[in-house]
């Protein structure tokens, strides 16, 4: 994954899916490598875990984060509302065929 990021250096970038925030600290990293490019995480169930977490990383780091409770379906709509185009995403949340299509 790291080095996918770094490969294809993607401005905006979205993770289905942040959990406890491992991929997202191995996505962000590859992004501050680059030295360019933004990283949405989104988990519905995140709310008090995910903040708390990424408040313990350093600055530069938590800096290309943003996180927002909301499921895969609620971002999916506002991005196509907003005409907005990923440059990467990595689906990660609920694995149920119907949920990751
Ligand atoms: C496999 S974990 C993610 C692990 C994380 N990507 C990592 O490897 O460090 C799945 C996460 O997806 C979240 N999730 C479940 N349904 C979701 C949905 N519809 N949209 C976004 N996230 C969802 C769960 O709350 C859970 O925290």
């Amino acid at each position: 994954m790291y080095h996918l990021v770094q490969a294809l250096r993607p401005q905006l970038t979205l993770e289905i899916g942040t959990y406890f925030a491992g991929t997202t600290e191995v996505i962000a990293r590859a992004l501050c490598a680059n030295g360019s490019g933004g990283l949405l995480t989104i988990d519905p169930f995140g709310a008090e875990r995910v903040p708390a977490i990424l408040q313990t990383w350093p600055k530069d780091l938590s800096d290309s984060v943003s996180f927002m409770t909301m499921n895969s379906m609620e971002i999916f709509m506002a991005f196509d509302h907003l005409k907005r185009i990923l440059d990467f995403s990595f689906a990660d949340g609920n694995h149920a065929y119907t949920y990751a299509f």
